[in-house]
């Protein structure tokens, strides 16, 4: 919990400090102590305490150069400052954001309460013994600036973190606890009392209605696929629909072009799509965010069974067209395919995201802190790239040529699923695009930035991420 309160006298104070910042000639908090000063350069990411005898015991955490320190290193250090303090047992800490008010005015709080939060977030444990500390955190440090503001954005940035939290649970989760239908089913749960409508479709309904893309990856397995459809329909003055389209399988063994099993660490996470997708319309429609944006979610498990499709077999497509599949393990793209269709013929879409852990090049090709982006738009994406340099998150577009696409056309079908090698990623996306009919269109890849084993920014844990969360929540928000 995140609260205002100048005055409370807390277990902990974080101070933050810059390494250029002269001591102020009259002592007040930010000149510190003469002993610490001496010793402590304030380099970033650099901190020690000062335990006060009856007092508040203070940790001085250091900004680094001025000049060095941007708007986007907010989350990261505030993160970092609270994880200095979590492995103690402290009931309350405070926040002293007086240097970022003063730098960035009341727009920091969003990214000081993101910092706390996802600093503080711990990954769900299964140990029978677990313990789970939870503390209470008070901001300091605002005297002349508007208190019912900063409220306000506390309150905003805590629906963004819990967006981006709850994309983290869903991925964390081992596959056996979450298969589509507990997928659905704690979706569902979650937006109860929410202004989202959420309809959930199941096999009989996706076979149907001609999801045969879908559906034949779904099939592979004993837990049926779920269709899910989160509709937050929140601006009445626009006609525009925002399909955001997660990729959810639930687990991906890669089918009967199995993965070899030093490949099969990550399986559990490859719905981090889909989660993202659940957990930006979450921040949106608890902020109250003026947008119509529908998420479609295709759930499914790519398993081997009796019924599991093989490499060579041809399939339909709710859109009418015909795919050869090579690889049952390129079986993100088929999902996609169908969901991006329902999108546009069922759900009104007139713009499409879509967003998956869809191939190993992108990993191959930019690693972990950067997701690759195909699109068709240029002025989708550059809305994009603003939300994104918002967000922090880092995305780089790779390009498009015929001869990619030509890379992709079957003999025998109207398309095939992979392209042989080289360009994986190129040629993910574009097998996307034909679903897409013509209207402007994001693809967005986050193999290498939905998992992490080894954390990039103290805002993240070992684990999944919330790829995509921030990003897409921060696209729907009117520029102010
Ligand atoms: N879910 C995987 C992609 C992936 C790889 C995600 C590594 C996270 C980490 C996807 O379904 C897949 O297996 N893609 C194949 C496609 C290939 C068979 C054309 C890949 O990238 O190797
Ligand atoms: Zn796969
Ligand atoms: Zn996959």
């Amino acid at each position: 919990m995140i609260s205002v309160d100048k005055l409370k006298k807390c277990d902990f104070k974080i101070i933050f400090v810059y390494e250029d910042e002269s001591i102020n000639a009259n002592r007040n908090l930010y000149d510190l102590p003469e002993k610490i000063n001496k010793v402590f350069h304030k380099k970033y990411k650099t901190s020690i305490p000062f335990i006060e005898e009856g007092g508040v015991s203070l940790l001085y955490v250091g900004l680094g150069e001025k000049t060095k320190f941007g708007f986007n290193k907010i989350k990261d250090i505030v993160a970092y400052s609270i994880k200095q303090i979590k492995k103690y047992e402290v009931e309350d800490i405070s926040v002293d954001i007086s240097m970022f008010l003063k730098e960035y005015d009341v727009r920091c709080i969003k990214d000081v309460v993101l910092g706390i939060n996802l600093g503080l977030y711990e990954l769900k444990n299964y140990k029978t013994s677990k313990k789970q500390g939870k503390c209470n955190i008070f901001i300091q440090g605002y005297e002349g600036y508007n208190e019912e503001r900063i409220v306000e954005d506390i309150s905003l940035g805590t629906n963004i973190s819990d967006g981006v939290m709850l994309a983290r649970d869903l991925v964390n989760t081992p596959a056996n606890m979450l298969t589509p239908i507990i997928m659905a089913e704690t979706i569902a749960s979650i937006y109860e009392g929410t202004a989202v409508d959420v309809e959930v479709l199941d096999e009989n309904y996706i076979k149907d209605i001609g999801m045969e893309a879908f559906y034949t990856v779904g099939k592979s397995s004993g837990n049926p696929p779920r269709l899910i459809v989160l509709r937050y329909l929140a601006d009445p003055s626009s006609k525009d629909i925002t399909a955001l389209v997660g990729k959810g399988v639930t687990c991906d063994t890669g089918g009967y072009c199995l993965k070899p099993s030093n490949s099969m660490d990550g399986i559990k996470g490859d719905m981090a799509g889909g989660a993202a997708v659940a957990g930006a319309i979450y921040s949106l429609a608890k902020n109250n965010v003026k947008a119509n944006v529908v998420g479609v979610i295709p759930a499914a498990e790519n398993r081997i069974s009796r019924e599991s499709f093989i490499p060579g077999d041809v399939i339909g497509s709710m859109s009418g067209k015909t795919i050869e599949v090579l690889n049952t393990d390129a079986e993100g793209r088929l999902i996609l395919a169908d969901a991006v269709t329902y999108a546009i013929q069922k759900e009104g879409a007139s713009k499409i995201i879509d967003i998956a852990t869809l191939t190993g090049s992108v990993v191959n090709a930019l690693g972990f802190s950067t997701a690759g982006v195909l699109t068709n738009n240029d002025k989708f994406f550059k809305e994009f790239k603003e939300a994104y340099s918002t967000s922090g998150e880092k995305y780089w577009r790779f390009p498009i040529c015929d001869e990619h696409r030509d890379m992709i056309k079957s003999n025998i079908a109207d398309i095939k699923n992979t392209g042989k090698s080289y360009c994986g990623t190129i040629t993910a996306g574009l097998f996307i695009e034909e679903f897409v009919e013509n209207m402007p269109w994001i693809h967005l890849d986050i193999a290498g930035t939905a998992w992490v084993d080894t954390p990039l920014y103290e805002y993240q844990s070992k684990g999944a991420t919330g790829a995509g969360v921030t990003s897409m929540y921060y696209l729907f928000l009117e520029k102010e």
